[in-house]
Order: C-alpha cells, then structure tokens, then sequence
C-alpha cells in the first residue's frame, strides 16, 4: 500500500513500492530527457533494483560520483553540470536524484540552479534520507568545512520512499538513520517513540518492510508536518535542527580526521549534549531511556575537551545563529513544542564531559 504526502500541497511524497509508484508519475510528466544521479555505491546496490522497479531503460543515462560527505562540494557541481551539458538537458528535462542525503542535496542543488532550475525527483536510499533529507526542499554543499553553507530552498517534483533499498545499507549506515528517527520521534511523534525506545541494534538490522513502512511513515509525518508549516525555517523548522548544532560541528570536525563519525553518531551526541545543557539549566536530568537509547544504538566516542575552541568556533557558522550569538532549537513539554537557547562555551565543554562520562553511569 503506499502513503502519500504532500508537503505544503506542493509535491507528492509517495511511500511505497516504487514499481507502484513511479512508472505512472513518470508517464504523466513526459520529460524531454532523463538524466540518473548516481554515486559509486548506489550505482551499484541500488540502480538495478532502481531499473527493475520502475521499468525505465538501462539505457537511461547514468551520472556517477564518489560516494561521500568529503565529495559534497563545489568541485563535484562542477563536474555534474559538466554532464548536464553534455547530455543537453533542456528545462524541461528531469534529474533522478538516486541516493543518500548528499546525492540529494547537491543533485538538487545542481538541478535547481540549471538553466535557473531544472525538475528533479528524490529517490532515497538511506533511512536517513529517507525520513529527512529528502523532504523539505533544502539543497546544497559544504563550503570550507562547514555543512549546507552554500545552498538554495527548491522543492521536487516529487519524492519516491521505498524501503526496499534499505536491504542495501551497510548497518552503521542503518543506524545512522535512525537518529534522524529518534529526532523525530522526541520532537513531534511519541506514538513514534513508543515504538522505538527499546530498540537495539540487533532489532534494527532485522526489521521487516511493514515494519519499516509504519516507522517511516510516523517519521515523516513529522518532517512534513513542521516543512508545510515553515517551508523557510523562519521558526518552528528550527526544531528539525535539534542536535545538529553541536552535532554539526563535531560532523565536520571529524570529517577532517581518519575516524570520521556518520552523521547520526554526531547528532546523537548532539541531541545528548544539546539537552543536558536545556535540562542543567532547569535543574533536571536528561530522561534516562533517552540515554540508554542512545548508548544502544551509537558508539560511545568520548570528545577531548581540547577540541572545544574548534568546535566552538565551528558552532559560529550555524544558519540558525543571530547577531552573532549561537542558537539552538530543541523540544518543549508537548510534541512540536520548541525551546531555542544560547549556549556559552563553557556550557558546550560541561555538556561533552556529561557525555564524556556516560558510560559509566
Ligand atoms: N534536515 C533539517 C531540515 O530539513 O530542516
């Protein structure tokens, strides 16, 4: 059966069998010409189920490139529209984003920006792109290690979920996802969260497709939901930021190193950090299933105070920041509630040596 959202009453998120889902769109759309994104790993897990689903021929052109956050940057947009001009895409051609949240985001972005914008659709094939970055419209690059800092706000023509891909993930990768689904879960969906806070790690990786479809169709109610309200995170969008303040930073951090941690594993560190700070302030604890939630599914990776300043100055460069002091969103009493702070330093530091300690509580 599929789910269909529509963000804003502007485009269709359909969750589903894609084989039930894209053929029919794409007869209807009768674009000039078709051209595939790709990256190393998705050409080869994912495009042969991607052809099988939706017929379309193999034929079709296939644009490959490396796989990896480090590979979200100028450099590759130069490469992509390279191809774009090669193949001759018109304006009235279409861009199959097939891929995780980089594939989506810069595809887009170079989709968007082509001839002032040319259609793309979405097909994720990450969890984490699949209840997050996907939705929502937001497109763009790194730039000087710093996340998203060059980008633009264009929705696509439509947005295609199907679980099946998520057979194809490595497990870190799985679990990187799901902090996305934690995240929601905490913001906005405790039915969400009722059925996700004992999971393990060993749950995760044997998740049936039913079992995939009533999370992700919870996770995304949530994305939707705060997208069609503030489509330009002027307010509430802000919450969708809660732990990627610090967990950006500690992203990009690490992006730089040999051990560099998944985006879920910084923003779960994130999450941890950012609502110690929230609840010190209150003189409360952060909720201990939070924490052992947590524990479960991410590694443990204790953060050197020394990188503080690093990290501090990183948090400088956050979009939600005003007049120069930094902000961040987090989640009231009742579901998309939003609290949004200013954290100090000092505040940050303390906050990583709660999470520092954590494993022995
Ligand atoms: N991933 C956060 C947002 O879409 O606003």
């Amino acid at each position: 059966m599929t789910t269909v959202f529509r963000p804003g009453d502007a485009y269709p998120v359909m969750l589903g069998d894609l084989a039930q889902t894209f053929p029919d769109w794409l007869a209807q759309r009768r674009a000039s010409g078709i051209l595939l994104l790709t990256d190393t790993n998705t050409r080869r897990h994912c495009l042969p189920l991607f052809l099988k689903a939706t017929g379309l021929s193999a034929d079709t052109p296939v644009v490959e490139i490396p796989a990896g956050e480090s590979r979200k940057n100028v450099a590759t947009c130069i490469s992509l529209w390279e191809h774009m001009l090669q193949a001759r895409l018109d304006r009235h051609a279409l861009v199959i984003n097939l891929g995780g949240g980089v594939i989506g985001d810069m595809g887009g972005f170079c989709a968007a920006t082509w001839k002032r914008g040319v259609d793309f659709v979405q097909v994720p094939t990450t969890l984490l792109s699949m209840t997050d970055a996907a939705i929502g419209g937001k497109l763009g690059i790194d730039f000087q290690q710093v996340k998203n800092t060059i980008g633009v706000f264009q929705n696509p023509a439509a947005v295609f979920v199907d679980p099946a891909f998520l057979k194809t993930l490595p497990e870190r990768e799985l679990r990187s996802g799901f902090a996305e689904v934690i995240k929601h879960a905490l913001i906005g969906a405790p039915e969400l969260w009722n059925m996700v806070r004992d999971y393990t790690p060993e749950r995760l990786s044997m998740a049936s497709s039913e079992t995939w479809l009533e999370i992700l169709r919870l996770s995304i109610a949530v994305k939707v939901r705060v997208v069609t309200e503030d489509p330009h995170e002027k307010g509430i969008r802000m919450l969708l930021n809660y732990g990627h303040t610090i967990g950006h930073a500690l992203e990009s951090y690490f992006l730089e190193t040999d051990d560099p941690l998944t985006h879920g594993e910084a923003i779960a560190i994130g999450m941890l950090t950012e609502s110690w700070i929230q609840h010190t302030r209150l003189g409360k604890d952060v909720p201990d299933e939070w924490i052992r939630l947590m524990l479960r599914i991410f590694p443990h990776n204790p953060i050197a105070s020394s990188i503080v300043p690093e990290i501090w100055h990183t948090m400088q460069q956050d979009k939600k920041n005003k007049a120069g002091s930094v902000r961040m969103a987090l989640p009231g009493k009742n579901a998309f509630d939003m609290e949004v702070l200013e954290p100090t330093e000092r505040e940050v530091e303390e906050s990583l040596g709660f999470y520092n300690g954590l494993k022995k509580v």
